[in-house]
């Protein structure tokens, strides 16, 4: 396989910055090249937020419900299951199917990365997020660029350090557009919150953002800060498009959230990232009955939680759970060599964790996934046979695959996971 990123960002590669500020393409996905840059989740379960969801992959593009694909305008639906039912059980072995996508590629200081999205997901025990994570989690550190639960307000931005030493002074509110938050960005400190920024632009997050037409979120690690732009569809510069050569972050304004190299050695604290998009339900943040009230949602019934109230059912609840992209674009002076946290570059062929399967994968390919070391059996056979369909266009080809021994003999590990929650608490 050859993106063609690849061969367009070589081009582009050669020339030298012209002056700071601006960065060059490396990587785009958009229409149908949209799940070139990605691999699938190697976990079947959340494991890193105890979501009530299994993470759609491979063996799941048999669905005639897809719940990725390109829409006829040439748009990307990337939507959390709301058409099957789900029966809730006191062992939460059944879930609901969502999408979570991680780019085969890491990459450091020197980029910029770009979400421009017409939807997002949004409503009571929905957690979208749109965030890139270092090597080994919490050691790495951790960049939340959109993120939030529910009907939040307005969209919650984050970094996460493993250790202490990485701060955002209250200085950083005259650098930003956006609300100052916790000042700690170590995953040891007040339950691991991170160091926050909120927007203060209802476009930036849920029905706000929609009833906006979207718009564009733009991260940036520069040398001298990482910094984040929530531009809502109106004022979006021409210059921002999918097939854009080059972005020139001088011409965006002031960001919406600031964080200084001068309080924070990123380098040291920060290893490449692995950019990440996805939509989780519960888990150790929207699971928290405590979140409900100050985000648009009522308390549960007596008796009842997240799971039971929400997940539970025909999926009607999840409607507005879904991300309508335009595209993603990643901004470096050359192509990464470095791979992403989950799977390999699409060099190494496809692996364990339902590597390099997507939309251009039209041959067959053979994957599983074999046992793993907290002893759960391998959950998946599978043979592709076919591209992601189109709207119009429903699955043609097939595909075999099978999750079968999966829920049963991974009670266990889901189990387990529960009482991890205290150490992944720190995602949010
Ligand atoms: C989640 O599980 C996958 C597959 O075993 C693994 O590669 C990944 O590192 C895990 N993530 C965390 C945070 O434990
Ligand atoms: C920041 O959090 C770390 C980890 O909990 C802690 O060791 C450190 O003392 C905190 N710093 C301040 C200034 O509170
Ligand atoms: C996939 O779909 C085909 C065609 O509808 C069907 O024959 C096959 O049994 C399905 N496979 C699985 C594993 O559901």
């Amino acid at each position: 396989m050859a993106p063609l990123a690849l061969a367009l960002a070589a081009a582009v590669a050669a020339a030298p910055l012209v002056r700071a500020g601006v960065y060059p393409i490396a990587e785009s996905m958009a229409g149908d090249t949209f799940l070139q840059g990605w691999n699938w989740p190697d976990s079947f379960y959340d494991n890193t937020t105890s979501g009530e969801v299994f993470w759609y992959g491979s063996a799941e593009w048999n669905s005639s419900s897809p719940l990725i694909y390109k829409t006829a305008k040439g748009t990307t639906i990337m939507k959390v299951d709301d058409t099957s039912t789900v029966v809730a059980n006191p062992w939460h072995t059944t879930k609901r199917f969502a999408p979570k996508l991680l780019s085969k590629r890491a990459y450091g200081v020197g980029t910029v990365w770009v979400l421009d999205a017409i939807h997002m997901p949004y409503g009571c025990s929905v957690w979208p997020a749109f965030w890139t994570v270092g090597p080994k989690w919490p050691v790495g550190g951790e960049i939340d660029i959109m993120e939030g639960i529910h009907n939040q307000p307005v969209n919650q931005m984050a970094l996460h350090s493993a250790e202490d030493g990485c701060y955002a002074p209250q200085t950083n509110q005259a650098l930003m557009t956006g609300d100052w938050g916790s000042l700690n960005c170590s995953i040891g400190y007040s339950y691991g919150s991170g160091c926050t920024a909120r927007d203060t632009d209802p476009a930036s997050y849920g029905a706000g953002f929609a009833a906006a037409g979207g718009g564009v979120f733009v991260a940036e690690w520069a040398p001298e800060a990482i910094k984040i732009w929530f531009i809502p569809r109106a004022r979006v510069p021409a210059a921002l498009t999918a097939d854009a050569k080059s972005i020139d972050t001088s011409t965006l304004g002031t960001p919406t959230g600031y964080w200084g190299n001068k309080d924070c050695t990123f380098t040291r604290y920060f290893g490449p990232q692995t950019l990440i998009l996805q939509t989780t339900l519960c888990g150790v943040w929207a699971g928290l009955e405590s979140t409900l009230a100050a985000n648009g949602c009522t308390g549960y019934a007596s008796g009842e939680d997240c799971y039971t109230t929400y997940v539970n059912g025909d999926g009607s609840n999840y409607r507005t759970a879904y991300y309508e992209i335009n595209y993603v674009n990643i901004f470096n002076a050359a192509v990464s060599t470095t791979p992403g946290v989950e799977g390999g570059l699409p060099a190494d062929g496809p692996v364990a964790g339902n590597n390099n399967l997507g939309r251009q994968q039209a041959t067959s390919v053979s994957s599983s996934i074999t046992t793993e070391a907290d002893g759960a059996t391998s959950l998946v056979q599978v043979t592709v046979t076919q591209n992601v369909p189109d709207v119009a266009d429903a699955p043609t080809a097939v595909t075999t695959a099978s999750r079968k021994s999966g829920a049963k003999s991974r009670i266990g590990s889901a189990l387990a996971l529960a009482s991890l929650a205290v150490f992944v608490a720190g995602l949010f």
